[in-house]
């Protein structure tokens, strides 16, 4: 498939062969235990118990690692899917590099639960400097980082990680396997939330591990089936259902960043834009060689809370959430969360509205909370 386009691989990623009288996508296969031969037991059959064997969840995996360009499992969360992979990954005494920009809660993991088990924990920002990787078994990093929006050249990182002995793993989730493909660049491991761009519907949770070291996929397949974070086949389907949408999704929502970054950029009273695409950006040199696309996920300052509050509160098509790449325009505050950026900075997540009517909305709801 690597031969078609984005659209095209979407639409038939992990699809079954077509066959008379059978769904194109499977529906979901609810089962804890499925029926067993009775001599031969588990051996003969892909499917004996449902923590480790789906097959909507499979499916779905074949889908992503098509994209991604590895072989794939799913997890229940994207953070199910990075805590799986450092805890697979690191042993006592071994250092981990991971970003100082990226999503808080991997931090928080690391100094908490990886620095009691004897990790060494070392961090840098997604730009560097980075330190010496002798020594580390894995950097981790996030490009572009979120909420941030730095990119780092995930090449020159491969290159450098590997003189190391280290592994590179990268995550996905802002730019989605449309966005780039880490494993193409050079990266060992990919990791992703799934609940973000990929899916996009804003009503599930989910999280991908993808790599071509048959060794680190079974060792983290191993580590899914006996901490079962694995996702339902519900959600796995509905994944699977909406990712073929994920082309035209993220053409209007990275359309709709564009549109918006050229009027923010305009406005006296914005400030710290920031958004890859824009050749003004300082992502902007590595962002345009290394991605496929840009992303619908932009920031800025607007100054302070309260007036964060009120540019929400004036608009008709943004609203206030957390999380990012839905179908909705999403305004988040990202210092409510923990996040170590100033009181009015924003996060805003372009969905897929009619562009005119985003900008409109936006211009006037920036206006009235002057
Ligand atoms: C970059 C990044 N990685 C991982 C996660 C964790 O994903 P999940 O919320 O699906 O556990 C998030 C969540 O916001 C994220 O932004």
């Amino acid at each position: 498939m690597n031969d078609l386009g984005d659209g095209t691989r979407c639409v038939h990623a992990g699809l079954p062969e077509p066959a008379p009288g059978q769904p194109f996508l499977p529906g979901p296969v609810f089962a804890a235990p499925y029926h067993l031969d009775p001599w031969a037991g588990p051996a003969a059959s892909p499917n004996g118990y449902g923590r480790p064997d789906n097959p909507t969840r499979r499916l779905l995996e074949a889908a992503i690692g098509e994209l991604e360009g590895g072989d794939c499992r799913v997890f229940a969360s994207g953070q199910a899917a990075i805590t799986g992979l450092l805890l697979t990954v690191l042993r006592p005494g071994d250092a981990v590099v991971l970003p100082t920009d990226g999503y808080f809660p991997v931090r928080a993991f690391a100094t908490d639960v990886l620095a009691a088990l004897g990790v060494r924990v070392l961090f840098a920002p997604t730009v560097g400097p980075y330190p010496s990787f002798e020594g580390v078994r894995l950097v981790l990093v996030e490009t572009p980082a979120n909420p941030g929006l730095d990119v780092v050249d995930v090449a020159a990182l491969a290159d450098r990680a590997h003189a190391a002995g280290a592994l590179l793993a990268v995550d996905n989730t802002t730019a989605t396997p449309l966005g780039q493909r880490p494993l193409d660049l050079g990266a060992d491991l990919v990791v992703a939330s799934g609940t973000k761009a990929l899916t996009g519907h804003s009503d599930l949770l989910l999280g991908y591990l993808a790599s071509r070291s048959t060794e680190l996929v079974e060792a983290v397949t191993t580590w899914r089936t006996t901490t079962g974070s694995v996702p339902g086949a519900f959600d796995a389907w509905l994944a699977h259902r909406s990712l073929a949408t994920l082309d035209l999704r993220l053409a209007r929502q990275s359309a709709n960043a564009e549109a918006v970054a050229a009027l923010l950029a305009d406005r006296a009273d914005v400030t710290g834009l920031r958004w890859p695409g824009r050749p003004e950006d300082p992502a902007y040199p590595v962002a345009s060689t290394q991605m496929r696309r840009m992303p619908g996920v932009l920031s800025f300052d607007l100054g302070d809370a309260d007036r964060v509050s009120r540019f929400v509160a004036a608009s008709r098509l943004v609203v206030a959430a957390t999380s990012f790449g839905g179908l909705h325009t999403t305004a988040d505050r990202r210092a409510q969360w923990g996040d170590d950026t100033a009181p009015g900075f924003v996060r805003l997540s372009c969905g897929v509205e009619d562009t005119a009517d985003l900008v409109a909305d936006i211009t006037s709801a920036l206006d009235a909370a002057r």
